[in-house]
């Protein structure tokens, strides 16, 4: 078995995995939502604290297994560097003290093999993540050929949801939030410019949009319009995603495509690239809703496929890496 800690952001999560079966035999998640909520962002130095109280708590609930565990995995990149510390100094303790080898995940692999919990993996599969950190489309031909073809030149999809949910004093995280909201609104209403639509690029950008948002909520008469804001920017911030998707389906047609990360939640895009995909009879994979945002089960399902691989660090040079790209 594998034991796996998460802690790149603000969610404290351990699993334990069975490295022959894949089977997940053990994951609990303590989030810290509402505590950064009165922020509308999560607040690193809060954040860490809260991990060094929750990790323990949950580490100690595994103690059953760790005569059986063969490695400790911990993402160590990419994320917030005081958060991942604390994972990463408790995976090195657990790693000396029981003598296990240890594995140093990347959190956005991690995303793309939530699709593989208690399962096969399946590539070659093109994935958008659509995270709080992250907007990005990579083709996925294996563990270790992972090209990224697409990305944000400034914020990421989720992180322009959560940034227009502070706007309208909604709280953290926004993209549930926005969504509930835009249920009742009516999406053509605010006629948002759709981001890069006149350039070449296959690249996204959320930050004109987000000032475009603002505006019209500096402009809103009542709280009442927010939800017709609401459902615009939905609109449109999906819009931009599936436009230049379908730009980059011109010249590369997948057979699999896939959605992950804690925005890939979001039911209205679900929707609209099953839409997208349909004229190219491409199948869809998506994560178990409960596996889109940040846990430590899919750093597990990482770690058993790093296991194989021998893919282990020593213990010196394992170092927090919080910008490292993919
Ligand atoms: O993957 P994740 O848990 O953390 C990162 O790795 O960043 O993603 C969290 C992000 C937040 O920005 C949150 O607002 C967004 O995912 N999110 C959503 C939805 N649920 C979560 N965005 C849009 N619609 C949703 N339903
Ligand atoms: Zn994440």
């Amino acid at each position: 078995m594998i034991l796996s800690i998460e802690s790149s952001c603000d969610d404290s999560a351990i699993s334990i995995t069975e490295i022959v079966s894949n089977k997940l035999l053990f994951h609990k998640k303590i989030s810290q939502e509402l505590e950064h909520s009165v922020y509308g962002g999560v607040v690193p130095e809060l954040a860490a604290r809260l991990h060094a109280e929750a990790l323990p708590k949950i580490l100690e609930e595994c103690e059953p297994y760790f005569k059986d565990l063969k490695a400790v995995a911990v993402t160590s990149t990419p994320g917030l560097a005081v958060t991942l510390v604390e994972g990463v100094t408790m995976a090195k303790a657990i790693a000396v003290g029981l003598d296990i080898p240890i594995i140093g995940v990347n959190h956005l692999v991690g995303h793309i093999y939530s699709l593989f919990i208690e399962k096969e993996t399946q590539f070659p599969l093109t994935v958008l993540l659509v995270s709080g950190g992250h907007t990005q489309v990579m083709e996925v031909k294996s563990l270790t050929e992972i090209e990224t073809v697409a990305k944000s030149m400034d914020d990421s999809f989720g992180e322009s949801f959560d940034k227009v949910a502070k706007m309208m004093g909604l709280g953290y995280p926004g993209g549930p939030l926005i969504q509930e909201l835009a249920k009742g609104g009516d999406r053509k209403k605010h006629n948002f410019t759709i981001p890069l639509s006149q350039s070449p690029l296959i690249a996204f950008s959320y930050s004109g949009l987000k000032n475009a948002v603002r505006l019209a909520i500096q402009k809103a008469e009542s709280k009442d319009d927010y939800k017709d804001i609401a459902a615009s920017f939905e609109h449109i911030a999906t819009a931009h995603l599936t436009q230049k998707l379908k730009k980059y389906f011109k010249t590369v047609k997948p057979q699999t495509f896939a959605i992950v990360g804690g925005a890939s939640a979001n039911i209205y895009l679900r929707g609209q690239i099953e839409e997208l995909l349909k004229p190219h009879g491409a199948e869809l994979l998506l994560s178990e809703l409960k596996y889109c945002s940040d846990n430590a089960a899919m750093i597990g399902r990482v770690a058993v496929e790093m296991y194989k691989k021998n893919m282990f660090s020593s213990l010196e040079d394992l170092d927090i890496a919080p910008r490292s790209q993919l």
